[in-house]
C-alpha cells in the first residue's frame, strides 16, 4: 500500500511512511546478500549485472520518498494524445503455452488502460449500494452511517466464492484497507476533522461481501438485495477472538475484560479465500490508527522519527513499550481517531492495538456469522493469506510481513481439511504451527517453528506462554535469526506446479553491506519475485529450495540490474510487485504497486502483468492493463473458468500528481488529478472493482 493522508490537511499521500522505518533488529544476512550469490550462477539475458554503482543512477533516492510533494524528477510523458497513440501499440505477447494478449504501453493517463480485444467494466465504485437499504452516494458528505451499507474505500484484496457450478453467480470478498482523506473529503471537512469524518473512515474501512451475477452479455453486475451482501467495519462489527492469544490478559480492555471479543479489523490488504471458501482478510497497518506516547515526557510525537528515537534511548515506559515500539504503534502522523474513540488512544486504552495484526475469518456464505482473529497465524503487518491444501490434507498457510527487512512466515494446521463437512473447518486455523523463513545461500529455505519453550522463545526472553510468542511474532522471529527482507506482500501458491511466489515490492533503507543472495541490489528500488519449490510437493517440509524469477526494473537500464527473460519488451517490464494471483490454467499474473514515486521508478502508472514461470516462457513478463493516475494496482482475482479477471483500482487520483504532466500540482477533492471513473465534475476520484473479460467471451489471456 501507499499510504494515507498525514496530519496535514493539505497535505497529500506518502509513499509508504510506516515501511521507511525499520524497526527489525535482525543482524543476519539479508535475503539480498544470501541471493547475490544465487543470481551471480544463473544466467539472465537482460540488463544483468552486479550492484554497485547506484550512485552513478539518474535517480535521486530522496526523491522517491514523496512525501507532501512530489519531486519531478524524470517526469514521463502524459499527453492524452499520445498516450492513445501509444496505449495500443503492440508486441503481441506469445509465448507458447502462456498468455496471448497484444500488450499495452507504458505510461500515465487519467484513464485506465486493458489490452485491445479486452473490455474493463466498472463493478462497484466507493460508495455504491452494499445492502438493500443502502441510501445513495453523496459526494463530499461524512456519514458513517450511510457509509456502513455503501461499498467501502480502497478496495485492495478481492476473493470469489462460487454459487453455481458454472461459476456466473457468486460471492465477491473485497477488502477495504485505508481512505485518502485528501481526495474523499472537502477541504472544511479535512481541515475541522470532526468526529463523523473519523466514524466515515472507520465505517469505511474493513470488508464487503457481495453477490454479482453474469448477465448473458457476459457482465458482470452486482445483485444488490442478496440477502449475502454485507459490511464489515472497523467502526462497528463485532468479532471472536481465538486461539492461543484469546482471553490473555495482554489482549483485555475496559470494554471487554475477557479478551475475547473486539470491535472492527484494521487496514485490511491482501488476503485469501480457503479451499472451504472461508474469506481471510489480513489486517496490514494496523499501528497508524493509535496514538499516544509510550514515553513520559510531554512532548507531542509528530513523526516516525520521534518513536524511533524514544525506543531507541530507552524512554518509552508504556506497558506495551516493547512490542509497540517494535511494530510501530502510535509512531505519530497516523489517524485522529484516537482523538474521538478513546479506544485508539493508547494511554487510554493500553492493550487495544494488541488486539489488531492479526488475520481474520469470515464465512462469507453465512451473512450473520461473526469473523474471528485467528491468533495462531501470528501478530504482524500482514499482507496476505493465501492457503493450499498440502498433499496430507493439512492447510497451509503463507503469509508476508510487509515492511522492509521483515520476514516471511507459513502458517501448517494440525488438523486436515474437511472436505465433506465444510463446518468443520472452522476451527482449524487455531491449532499449528507457524514458522518463519531464513534463506540460505545454498539455494535452500528453512522454515524456523515459532514455539513457546523451544530456542530462545522461553521466559528468560520475555515469552511466558504461545500468546506472548503470538503478540510479540516480530520480536520472537528476531530471535530465531529470520532472513530480513525486501517488503514481503503477496504470497502465492500455485496449486498446478505446486511452486511458491512471493512478491518482495522494494527497499529504498537497504544498504551495501545488507546485500545478501536474495537481495543483491542495495537500495532495492524495483523488487523482485523469488520462487520457493517445495520438495515433492510437501508444503509443510522443514526445507524448500527458492530461485529468483524476475528482478524488477528497466533491464535496458544495465545500472538497475532488473533482470527478465529475453522476449520481454519495452513494456514488458515493471516494477515494485504486490499482489500475485494464478489462473485456471496455472499462469502468475502481477500487480505492482510503486507508490507516490512511480514517476522515477518506472515512468508508468501501475497495472497488471503476465509472468511466465515455466519452460521457455519463464521470466517473460507482459503488461496487460495499466490504472489511472495517482491509483495502485490491487486483487487480482480470476473466476473459476479464467474468462474474467477482477481487479481492485486503489486510491485513484493521489501517488505522484506533481509528476503527472496533464495535473502537475496538488490533488485534492477539489482538484483532483483525475475524477475516475465517473468523469463528473462533482465527484471525486472512486476505488473501485473492475470486471475484465475477453471480448466475445473465453479465458482471460
Ligand atoms: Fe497494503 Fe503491503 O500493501
Ligand atoms: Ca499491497
Ligand atoms: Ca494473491
Amino acid at each position: 500500500m501507499s499510504y494515507p493522508d498525514r496530519t496535514d490537511p493539505n497535505c497529500g499521500v506518502a509513499l509508504e511512511p510506516t515501511e521507511d522505518v525499520r524497526s527489525s533488529p535482525a543482524t543476519e544476512a539479508t535475503f539480498g546478500e544470501v541471493a547475490a550469490a544465487r543470481m551471480g550462477r544463473r544466467g539472465f539475458l537482460k540488463g544483468a549485472m552486479g550492484t554497485t554503482a547506484y550512485a552513478a543512477l539518474a535517480i535521486a533516492p530522496a526523491s522517491l520518498l514523496a512525501a507532501c510533494g512530489d519531486d519531478e524528477t524524470d517526469k514521463v510523458a502524459s499527453d492524452p494524445a499520445a498516450n492513445a497513440a501509444q496505449d495500443i501499440k503492440a508486441s503481441t505477447y506469445q509465448p507458447g503455452s502462456l498468455a496471448r494478449f497484444p500488450e499495452i504501453s507504458h505510461g500515465v493517463s487519467k484513464d485506465h488502460v486493458v489490452a485491445p480485444g479486452y473490455e474493463a467494466d466498472i463493478l462497484i465504485r466507493w460508495g455504491d449500494p452494499v445492502t438493500a437499504d443502502a441510501p445513495a452516494f453523496v459526494p463530499g458528505k461524512a456519514d458513517p452511517d450511510a457509509q456502513e451499507k455503501q461499498f467501502g474505500y480502497n478496495n485492495d484484496f478481492l476473493g470469489f466464492v462460487p454459487l453455481n457450478e458454472a461459476g456466473t453467480r457468486g460471492l465477491l470478498c473485497v477488502n477495504h484497507e485505508f481512505t485518502s482523506r485528501s481526495v474523499m473529503f472537502p477541504y472544511d471537512l479535512r481541515f475541522n476533522s470532526p468526529k463523523e469524518l473519523a466514524e466515515t473512515e472507520m465505517a469505511a474501512h474493513g470488508g464487503t461481501i457481495i453477490e454479482i451475477a453474469q448477465q448473458s452479455d457476459g457482465r458482470w453486475v452486482t445483485v444488490q438485495d442478496s440477502t449475502y451482501n454485507r459490511r464489515i467495519t472497523a467502526r462497528s462489527t463485532a468479532m471472536d477472538i481465538s486461539g492461543p492469544a484469546a482471553g490473555h490478559p495482554r489482549m483485555q480492555t475496559s470494554a471487554d475484560p475477557a479478551g475475547t471479543r473486539v470491535i472492527g479489523t484494521l487496514n485490511n490488504c491482501a488476503g485469501g479465500i480457503t479451499p472451504y471458501n472461508s474469506y481471510l482478510m489480513a489486517e496490514e497497518n494496523f499501528h497508524f490508527y493509535f496514538r499516544g506516547k509510550l514515553d513520559d515526557s510531554d512532548r507531542l510525537w509528530r513523526t516516525a522519527g520521534d518513536l524511533e528515537a524514544a525506543c531507541a534511548a530507552g524512554d518509552a515506559t508504556h506497558p506495551e513499550a516493547r512490542n509497540y515500539c517494535r511494530y510501530g504503534v502510535a509512531m505519530g502522523g497516523g489517524y485522529d481517531w484516537g482523538r474521538h474513540v478513546d479506544r485508539f488512544d493508547i494511554n487510554k486504552e493500553p492493550n487495544e492495538a494488541n488486539r489488531f495484526g492479526w488475520v481474520v475469518e469470515v464465512d462469507p456464505l453465512d451473512p450473520t456469522s461473526t469473523p474471528v482473529k485467528r491468533t495462531a497465524l501470528g501478530r504482524f503487518k500482514h499482507e496476505g493469506a493465501e492457503s493450499i491444501t498440502n498433499r496430507d490434507g493439512r492447510l497451509v498457510i503463507y503469509m508476508g510481513d510487509d515492511q522492509r527487512f521483515d520476514y516471511l512466515y507459513r502458517f501448517v494446521t494440525d488438523g486436515t481439511v474437511n472436505e465433506t463437512d465444510r463446518a468443520a473447518n472452522f476451527g482449524l486455523l487455531d491449532t499449528g504451527v507457524l514458522s518463519v523463513a531464513k534463506f540460505s545461500e545454498d539455494g535452500t529455505v528453512t522454515w524456523m517453528p515459532l514455539v513457546h519453550g523451544t530456542g530462545p522463545l522461553t521466559a528468560e526472553n520475555g515469552f511466558d506462554s504461545q500468546a506472548d510468542v503470538m503478540i510479540e511474532t516480530r520480536r520472537a522471529a528476531d530471535l530465531l535469526g529470520a532472513t530480513p527482507m525486501d517488503r514481503p506482500e503477496d504470497v502465492e501458491p500455485n496449486p498446478k506446479t505446486g511452486k511458491v511466489y512471493v512478491a518482495l515490492t522494494n527497499n529504498s533503507k537497504r544498504g551495501p553491506a545488507q546485500r545478501d543472495a536474495v537481495h543483491d541490489r542495495a537500495p532495492n528500488y524495483w523488487g523482485l519475485i523469488v520462487e520457493m519449490t517445495p520438495p515433492d510437493g510437501d508444503h509443510a517440509a522443514d526445507s524448500f529450495s527458492w530461485d529468483i524469477l524476475v528482478k524488477g526494473g528497466d533491464p535496458s537500464v544495465p545500472v538497475t540490474g532488473a533482470q527478465f527473460a529475453e522476449g520481454t519488451s519495452a513494456n514488458g517490464w515493471f516494477a515494485c510487485p504486490d499482489n500475485l494471483a494464478v489462473d485456471p490454467s496455472g499462469r502468475l499474473w502481477v500487480t505492482t504497486d510503486q507508490g507516490g514515486g512511480w514517476a522515477q521508478i518506472s515512468g508508468s502508472a501501475d497495472g497488471v502483468w503476465c509472468v511466465g514461470t515455466e519452460g521457455e516462457d519463464r521470466g517473460i513478463s507482459a503488461m496487460f492493463y495499466r490504472v489511472p493516475a495517482g491509483a495502485e494496482m490491487c486483487g487480482p482475482c480470476f473466476t473459476p473458468t479464467g474468462d474474467t479477471l477482477f481487479v481492485a483500482v486503489q486510491h485513484p487520483g493521489t501517488d505522484g500528481a506533481l509528476a503527472f504532466d496533464e495535473h502537475a500540482r496538488a490533488s485534492d477533492f477539489e482538484d483532483p488529478m483525475t475524477r475516475w471513473p465517473d468523469f463528473n465534475e462533482a465527484t471525486p476520484p472512486r476505488p473501485s472493482v473492475v470486471a475484465i473479460r475477453k471480448e466475445g467471451g473465453g479465458p482471460i489471456g
